[in-house]
């Protein structure tokens, strides 16, 4: 077999549905025109000492699409984080790059097929650059917040797991006449959170994108009491500032900053500003946004950019990541996609849309 028919696929970063369904695509897509595969265990860390790899052949990527995580497992932490924090590029060392160099060197691969979403695509870019390396990327996060693309696979699925909670939570929160506040994950961007309070018909939607006043806020609560209403869903970006600080939880390990918790303060700090006027509670969805089976819609999407992935590798588009752009399927270069995060702006039809709803977004 010539050099160039190995491809080793690797997944890093958090995990999100759909991931199964892109390994298993780009396989099957590769496999008829003679290429054959190695997947990476516990993402770029199974690129290192000891690396961790296995076969992926057709029997093995079978009846997976359909599966939550990923059968190659994962980690966001570890030698190879390409980002630390919002727009923070980490310089990986070159000792670490070279490791990474030999190893591909060694098991015979022409290149790799990456599935990362801003941190993992950040540290393609930095291998690529230093050992010369035919890379393709595949736009993976729940957050969608990646340049090139319209969406990242796991966001729908993330997007419909919060929708089918704020239903849930709008029942017991109008019993009790309640205020709630829904934290989404997200980390800069407020997609996660814009989607999900537009579909589950939050009554405020607070993203990072568009910074707010405590008493604009307690005014929009006040009112909707005024005009009868007596409960309220308000779902909440974790990447949200109070009091201009991001609320971080510290893991320590993490290579990237973990946000989370901003709810609670959130609440805390209406209580202050209006004392037993709002029963609140604060329900913070985490992981369960990232868990489980892909729905409908991002099954068919990782499918998609599994084979886009491999017909760019297969024509030598390398530096590239697949993206879905106005209904297309496409490839842009890495770089541009990890150039700056993509944000809700105004513009964002999903937003105007809440607001001509009379959301509390702004
Ligand atoms: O980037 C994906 C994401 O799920 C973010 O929305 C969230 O802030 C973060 O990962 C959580 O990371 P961890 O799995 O380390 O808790």
């Amino acid at each position: 077999m010539e050099k160039t028919k190995r491809i080793g696929i690797i997944n890093a970063g958090g995990d999100c549905a759909g991931i199964n369904a892109v390994i298993s695509s780009v396989v099957k897509s590769g496999t008829p025109l003679g290429y054959e595969f190695i997947g990476f265990e516990r993402g770029w860390e199974g690129m290192l000492s000891p690396m961790i790899y296995r076969k992926l052949d057709l029997d093995a990527v079978r009846n997976i699409s359909y599966l939550g995580g990923t059968i190659l497992r994962t980690t966001n932490r570890g030698r190879f984080g390409g980002k630390t924090g919002s727009g923070n590029k980490n310089e990986i060392p070159e000792e670490i790059l070279q490791e990474a160099k030999r190893h591909i060197d060694e098991l015979g691969l022409g290149g790799l097929i990456v599935i990362g979403g801003d941190g993992t695509l950040s540290a393609a870019v930095q291998l690529a650059e230093y050992a010369n390396i035919n890379m393709v990327g595949v736009p993976k996060t729940i957050d969608n917040d990646l340049m090139s693309t319209d969406r990242t696979f796991g966001f729908s699925t993330a997007v419909s797991i919060a929708v089918s909670a704020i239903d849930k939570i709008h029942t017991t929160a109008a019993s009790h006449e309640r205020t709630i506040f829904v934290e989404c994950m997200g980390r800069y961007a407020g997609w996660i959170s814009l989607f999900a309070g537009l579909g589950g018909g939050a009554d405020a939607i607070l993203v990072p994108e568009f910074p707010f006043q405590m008493e604009d806020f307690i005014a929009f609560l006040r009112n909707r009491r005024k005009n009868g209403h007596y409960s309220d869903v308000v779902v909440v970006a974790e990447g949200i500032k109070i009091n201009n600080q991001y609320s971080q939880k510290n893991h320590g390990r993490s290579s990237e900053v973990t946000l989370g918790g901003v709810s609670m303060l959130l609440m805390k700090m209406v209580e202050e500003m209006a004392p037993n006027e709002f029963e609140m509670r604060n329900v913070v969805l985490g992981h369960i946004q990232r868990g489980g089976s892909p729905n409908a819609s991002d099954r068919i999407l990782a499918k998609e950019y599994g084979v886009t992935a491999m017909e760019a590798y297969h024509r030598g588009d390398f530096n590239t990541v697949v993206c879905l752009r106005g209904g297309q399927m496409c490839t842009s270069p890495i770089a541009e996609a990890v150039s700056g995060l993509k944000l809700v702006t105004s513009e964002t039809r999903e937003y105007q849309t809440a607001k001509k709803l009379g959301v509390f977004i702004h």
